[in-house]
């Protein structure tokens, strides 16, 4: 078991496309996943994608019951968003932008499709927090962060304070 040091803001593998996984219930993908599953609890966030532990490929992992209920931990490996509905919006923030957070619009609903780490197809229609959050992760394997979704007034503040930060050396 290894928990992953969280990558910050600022590193490129953020901000590229993450690579599709062909290989599956490998030991290798097994571990991997096991491992971003105890790294996100660690850091206590609900979601984690790989870029964000220095890895680009396209798995997630999604537990919006922090642990507490074994049925919600989601694994997503080549997670493709099938569907979208309403709109609802919320704070967000992101484990690679630590102490930030700042309203987002996102659909309400939202239906994804993934394969687990045996390479089963699953599906899953998620609500509010659920559907954001399938959202905000496939969105990382795509290279996005949340902070695109804001107005570029707003994302500027969000830079400039964490270049500030990164001069002072308190930022990772
Ligand atoms: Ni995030």
């Amino acid at each position: 078991m290894m928990i992953y040091p969280i990558v910050r803001y600022g590193q490129p593998v953020l901000e590229k496309k993450a690579a599709a996984i062909t290989e599956f219930d490998t030991p290798e993908l097994n571990a991997l996943v096991e491992d971003m599953f105890e790294s996100m609890y660690a850091a206590k966030g609900v979601g984690l994608a790989a870029p964000q532990i220095g890895i680009a490929k396209r798995i997630a992992v999604i537990d919006v019951a922090s642990g507490e209920d074994p049925a919600q931990k989601l694994v997503l490996i080549n997670p493709e968003i099938i569907g979208r509905e309403g709109a609802q919006t919320s704070e967000e923030g992101c484990l690679s932008l630590p102490t930030f957070r700042e309203p987002v619009t996102r659909a309400q609903k939202v239906t994804l499709r993934a394969f687990n780490a045996k390479g089963e197809v699953w599906e899953m229609t998620g609500e509010d927090l659920l559907a954001r959050a399938f959202l905000h992760e496939t969105d990382h394997l795509n290279g996005t962060l949340y902070i695109s979704h804001i107005s570029p007034l707003k994302r500027d503040l969000i830079r400039r304070k964490i270049r500030k930060l990164q001069k002072a050396n308190e930022w990772g």
